[in-house]
C-alpha cells in the first residue's frame, strides 16, 4: 500500500526535478481544463461565419427626400444611415452613385431623413424599388412634398418625425459614398411626443427593415416583404 507521508510519490527523481513536473502537470491540466470547457460551449460550436458582409440588423428603413436639377421633389429608401455626431449634430447616408438621390444631394447639398411610421411601409417600400428618375414618387403615392425653410430640400407632411440636413462632407468608400449631413433642425408632429418632449416609439410606430428578404417588421411583428408592399402603388 502507498504511504505518501514515507516520501513515496507519483513523480520520482530530485526535489528540484519534482517542482519542475508538478509545474508542467499543473499547466497540461489548465490548458487540457479550459480546451475542454470552449469545446463543449455550445454557443460557440454553433456559430457560422457569415463572411465579411453588410449584416447588422435590424436596419432602418429612411425617406430621404431631395430636389432634382428642376426642382422635382423625391424621395428614395436607405437603409445604411445612421446618427454620427453630437456636436454638431449629425446624421450619415451612405448611397450609390447610380441613385437619382444622389446627384440631387451633390446639386443642393441638402436632404430630408424622414422616418415613416407603420402607416407609411407600402411608400416606403415603393420608394425604394422605383427612381425619381423614371416617375414622380410623390404624386404616385399621394405624398405631400413640403419646402424645408432651412435647408434646400423638401420633406414629407405626411411623416410625422423629419430631419433636415446640410451637406458638410462627402466621402467615397467604394460602392457607396457616405453623405454626413449636419442636423439642422428636428420637427416632429405633437401627437407623437411623449411626456418628456421626444418621439415616443409607442405613438410613432416606427419600423425597421430585416435584410435577407425578410421584409418589414414594425413594433406589432411582421408588416410585409417589400415587393408586396410597393405593389400597391405599382401600375
Ligand atoms: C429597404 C431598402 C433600403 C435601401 N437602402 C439603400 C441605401 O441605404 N442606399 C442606397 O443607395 N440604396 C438603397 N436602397 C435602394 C434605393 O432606395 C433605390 O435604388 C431607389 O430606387 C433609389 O431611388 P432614386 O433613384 O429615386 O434616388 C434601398 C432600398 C430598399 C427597399
Amino acid at each position: 500500500m502507498n504511504d505518501f507521508s514515507e516520501g513515496t510519490s507519483i513523480i520520482e527523481g530530485s526535489p528540484k526535478m519534482k517542482s519542475r513536473s508538478i509545474v508542467i502537470l499543473a499547466l497540461l491540466v489548465t490548458v487540457t481544463a479550459g480546451f475542454v470547457i470552449f469545446a463543449a460551449d455550445p454557443a460557440a460550436a454553433e456559430k457560422k461565419s457569415l463572411g465579411a458582409k453588410t449584416i447588422a440588423p435590424p436596419a432602418p428603413a429612411w425617406l430621404i427626400c431631395t430636389y432634382d436639377a428642376e426642382g422635382k421633389p423625391n424621395m428614395m429608401t436607405a437603409s445604411w444611415v445612421g446618427m454620427a455626431c453630437s456636436k454638431p449634430p449629425c446624421v450619415t447616408i451612405s448611397l450609390r452613385e447610380a441613385t437619382y438621390t444622389f446627384g440631387n444631394i451633390k446639386e443642393h447639398e441638402a436632404y430630408t431623413v424622414n422616418i415613416p411610421s407603420d402607416k407609411l411601409a407600402a411608400a416606403t417600400a415603393y420608394a425604394g424599388v422605383v427612381s425619381g428618375r423614371d416617375t414622380d414618387k410623390f404624386a404616385d403615392t399621394g405624398l405631400t412634398a413640403v419646402k424645408s425653410e432651412l435647408v434646400d430640400a423638401p420633406y414629407i407632411e405626411e411623416c410625422e418625425l423629419v430631419i433636415e440636413c446640410r451637406l458638410i462632407k462627402t466621402v467615397e468608400l467604394g460602392l457607396h459614398t457616405m453623405f454626413i449631413g449636419e442636423i439642422i433642425d428636428v420637427k416632429a408632429n405633437e401627437e407623437i411626443l411623449g411626456e418628456n418632449g421626444s418621439p415616443d416609439p409607442a405613438k410613432h410606430k416606427p419600423f425597421i427593415w430585416s435584410i435577407g428578404g425578410y421584409g418589414f417588421y414594425g413594433l406589432g411583428g411582421r408588416i410585409g416583404g417589400v415587393g408586396e408592399l410597393a405593389d400597391k402603388f405599382r401600375e
